[in-house]
């Protein structure tokens, strides 16, 4: 038996809870056959708390997440919950007070999945973004002046560092050489240098510099609307993309649907540092409407935890959670769209243990 590892598991809001669980199924099931050991803990964090108790989490429960190896979080997103405050308490302060300063996004068109780009399959779109995860307009540099009068002035600042698109840039080019692409090894660096001339300046610069230290690799730049264009037309182009936190967050949108949308995708959010606590999420939402139906895709949730098996170190159970989601997907579900998979939520989930 392998170490016991701790996670900490959030469902959240909606059906988060209910595409949590397939993966936790899939995550015990792999486990079992692999000879690993995981203790779960679930956390009731989420919208329904805080409309309950008046907090989302409670005080310390930062501190409680540093004692885990991973976290699996399953959606953000109540109806009843205004804009801004789920998402800041439960991904937002997670994200940077973990120092999850990794979001790895893979855009993969499973077989069998459909897209909505013409005579694209899945040997043409098979790329991974790494966006930056912890500064740029995210971090909530800025305020107010004359607020609520014609005169009314708003800043949102965009912060970058050095040592925040260093460690990205860096991380990238090393996740470029270990997947060692037969097309050739390339990293794309997506940003706006011709118009935001000091923060991507520097990103600019630093890229050129790390760049020097991996002659194994194609140096590739693209402005972020160009890049969009090129997702679309030319998905094939590419093989890892790094970019800074807010471009990656549109640019990870448009690239998840292509690889057959939101049932599908995932993202890890990752402290790849000696100790650092990630956490893996589907990129799905909360879909209310559909809490309880049994209508929802778990097949992101699926693909999150086979991040998380990789990210461990656990290649060959990660890799094995891959080949039955692509099984599952390529031989028996009729779509990755919510109430149209031919199955509910939980068939979904006992279909890929069973390709396991
Ligand atoms: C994402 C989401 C979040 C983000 C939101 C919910 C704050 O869109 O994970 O991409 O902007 O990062
Ligand atoms: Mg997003």
């Amino acid at each position: 038996m392998s170490e016991v590892k701790k996670i900490a598991v959030i469902g959240g809001d909606g059906t988060g809870p209910e595409v949590a669980a397939e993966g936790v199924k899939v995550l015990k099931a792999v486990a079992e056959l692999e000879g690993l050991s995981f203790e779960l803990t679930h956390f009731d964090w989420g919208g329904d708390r805080l409309l309950k108790t008046g907090e989302v989490l409670p005080a310390d429960g930062l501190d409680q997440l540093r004692k885990f190896d991973a976290i699996l979080l399953g959606a953000v997103g109540h109806p009843e919950v205004k804009p801004g405050i789920l998402e800041r308490k439960l991904l937002l302060d997670l994200r940077f007070g973990l120092d999850q300063y990794i979001n790895l996004r893979p855009v993969k068109l499973f077989p069998g999945v459909d897209t909505p780009l013409k005579d694209k399959g899945p040997a043409d779109i098979d790329f991974i973004v790494v966006r930056e995860n912890t500064e740029d307009l995210y971090c909530g540099a800025g305020g107010f002046m004359h607020k609520g009068t014609p005169h009314e002035v708003a800043t949102q600042t965009a912060i970058y560092t050095r040592r925040g698109c260093e460690r990205a840039i860096r991380y990238a080019f090393e996740l470029t050489r270990k997947r060692n692409n037969p097309k050739g090894k390339k990293l794309t660096l997506v940003a706006k240098t011709n118009v935001l001339t000091t923060g991507h300046d520097l990103w600019w610069r630093a890229f050129q510099e790390i760049g020097e230290e991996y002659p194994d690799i194609e140096k590739d730049y693209n402005h972020v609307d160009a890049c969009c264009m090129w997702i679309v037309k030319n998905p094939e182009y590419y093989d890892v993309i790094v970019t800074t936190n807010m471009f990656g967050d549109i640019i990870t949108d448009l690239s998840g649907i292509i690889q057959g949308g939101m049932g599908v995708a995932a993202g890890g959010n990752i402290n790849p540092d000696p100790g650092g606590v990630s956490m893996f999420e589907p990129m799905g939402g909360s879909a209310p409407k559909y809490t309880g139906t049994g209508k929802i895709n778990p097949i992101a949730a699926i693909n999150a935890v086979s991040m998380m098996l990789t990210q461990f170190g656990y290649d060959k159970a990660g890799d094995r959670v891959m080949q039955a989601i692509m099984k599952v997907t390529g031989t028996k579900m009729k779509s990755q769209n919510a109430g149209k998979m031919g199955y509910t939520t939980s068939e979904v989930g006992d279909l890929v243990v069973a390709a396991l």
